[in-house]
This record gives structure tokens, C-alpha cells and sequence, in this order.
């Protein structure tokens, strides 16, 4: 489908915190012409623990929130979102909206020489089923392997990327996966990345690990592209960002994903969000109409 005239607005991006900083990293690298907002639901992260009901209406205010600014893409950063409620989300808005389980999906089902994926993710990411279901969809032949490992986020968040303590809790999360003969390994979460040299430590050498924010970012040229909505326009990009809780704290554990410094960030009332979403319901941009 083509959109006229919406290549001069901005690419909206959400996660339940600071981890879709990751994606947003790969796209301004990719695409430092486009314009974005980035909006962290910093007060109500994890989402990974919650329950799928809990995690679309979330995940429905956030891009209610996005899509009321005016953003000509959106992008679902956080796994957990994506696995749960991506479809109701496509179905909800008008503009292109993109996941990141497809192209992770994509990736593993490429690199893989024997025929045998591990995934790890948070518990609602793994529960949900979502990478197994779409790798076996590209392929039937692979075998997945899907594992939570939820003590993850919170080592990334405190700044303990590379130690003995990560080490320790990766071998314990990792030794079965690495004992199933996988050769290829989904990092199915924004913070994994983070911890992919303890995790490369404990798989070896001979495991490819897929970086579900790379994957996504390559593809976002692509669809921008293909649906016509690439900036044409010489204007300057601006990048902004919106959290529900303190500025400062986001701010700083950004830097961990971003390595720059984050500009521009306001905060926003959680029950503005849910306003914002009832309020969409009845425009032509919220349910299909
Ligand atoms: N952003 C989440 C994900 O990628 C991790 C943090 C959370 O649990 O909210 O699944």
C-alpha cells in the first residue's frame, strides 16, 4: 500500500522502557535523515511479567499516543509487545506498523545450518509462542527451542553487562539450551543484546546469536521504501522522546543502550494515555474503520 504525502513525518517507536533504545540506535544509524519519537512506558515496565491482556492494552495506549503525534511508521521495539498484541495492533491502526519477532524469525530461520533454534526471551515473550510459531512457519523443518530467562532485565537495567554475577546466571539459564545442539540463538528481548558477550561466552563460538534490533532496523529502509513513505524533503530530523516516569532515570540507563546522550525527553501522565486511547477509538485511525 502507498501513503501520499507522510514521508516528512516522524517514525514513532515504543517499548516498555529503555530497551527499544536498542532499535532506535540501528535506525538512526541506518536512516539518520528520519525524524523519530520514542516513547518508554518507563512506569509501568516490565511488561515481560505481565499477562497478554495486561500487555495489549498497554501496548494499545502507547501507540494511540504515537499515532496522535502525527508518526508515518510505528515501530513495536519491545518483544513482549510485539509477541502479544502485534496483530490487534495492525488491525487497530492505518499506518504501517512493524513487530520485531518477523524479522528475528527471518534471521534465525537463515542462519541456521542443522536445522535447530534456540529462543530466549521474558516469560510472556516465550509463553506466547510467537517465535516459535513464526519460525516453523517460514520453515517446518526447524526445531525451536524457547527458553525465559527473566533475570535478565533487571542485570542490563542495573548496569551489570559483563561480570561473574551475569556469567553465573546465564550458565544457569543457558547450559540446557547449549546442550540441545542448537547452532543459532534469537536474542528475543531488547536488553539481551547487552549481555551478548557473556552470552557468546557460555553458547561458544560455533552459536550465531541473532540481534532481533538489527533485523528490525534493516527492514524498516525496506518497508519505508516500499510503501513510499522515505523522507524526500531536505528538513532536519529531530529526535524526541516521551516517558511515563522520571526523565533523569531514563536518561540515564539510555546511555547504556544508546552510547550518546538523550536530548529532549518529556514526560507524560499515564492516565493522559488512556484518555488519548478512548479518544482514538473514535477517530478514522483506530479500529480499521
Ligand atoms: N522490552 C521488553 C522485551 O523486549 C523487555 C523489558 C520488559 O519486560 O518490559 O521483551
Amino acid at each position: 500500500m502507498k501513503f501520499e504525502n507522510m514521508g516528512d513525518k516522524p517514525i514513532g517507536i515504543f517499548d516498555s522502557g529503555v530497551g527499544g533504545l536498542t532499535v532506535l540506535k540501528e535506525i538512526h544509524a541506518r536512516l539518520p535523515a528520519e525524524s523519530t519519537i520514542y516513547m518508554g512506558d518507563t512506569a509501568r515496565v516490565p511488561y515481560g511479567i505481565r499477562s497478554a491482556e495486561t500487555v495489549i492494552k498497554y501496548s494499545l495506549e502507547n501507540s494511540s499516543f504515537l499515532v496522535e503525534k502525527g508518526i508515518k511508521l510505528l515501530i513495536i521495539a519491545c518483544n513482549t509487545a510485539s509477541a502479544v498484541s502485534l496483530d490487534i495492533i495492525r488491525t487497530a491502526f492505518k499506518i504501517p506498523v512493524m513487530g520485531v519477532i518477523e524479522p528475528g524469525a527471518k534471521a534465525a530461520a537463515q542462519a541456521t545450518q542443522n536445522g535447530r533454534v534456540g529462543v530466549i526471551g521474558t516469560e510472556a515473550t516465550i509463553k506466547s509462542g510467537a517465535y516459535g510459531r513464526t519460525i516453523r512457519r517460514i520453515d517446518p523443518r526447524i526445531v525451536v527451542i524457547e527458553r525465559s530467562c527473566p533475570l535478565f532485565v533487571p542485570l542490563v537495567e542495573e548496569g551489570w553487562l559483563d561480570d561473574e554475577v551475569v556469567e553465573l546466571v546465564a550458565r544457569r539459564y543457558l547450559t540446557a539450551m547449549k546442550l540441545s545442539n542448537i547452532d543459532t540463538l534469537v536474542l528475543g528481548c531488547t536488553h539481551y543484546p547487552l549481555l551478548k558477550n557473556v552470552i557468546k561466552r557460555v553458547m561458544g563460538d560455533d552459536v550465531v546469536l541473532i540481534d532481533s534490533a538489527i533485523e528490525k532496523a534493516k527492514n524498516v529502509s525496506k518497508i519505508l521504501t516500499s510503501s513510499g513513505l522515505l523522507k524526500t524533503w531536505d528538513r532536519p530530523a529531530f529526535r524526541k522522546y516521551y516517558v511515563t516516569d522520571c526523565p533523569d532515570r531514563f536518561q540515564e540507563i539510555g546511555k547504556r543502550f544508546m552510547l550518546d546522550s538523550l536530548e529532549d525527553i518529556t514526560r507524560i501522565e499515564i492516565a493522559s494515555l488512556e484518555e488519548k486511547a478512548i479518544a482514538l477509538k473514535n477517530t478514522r485511525c483506530f479500529g480499521g474503520v
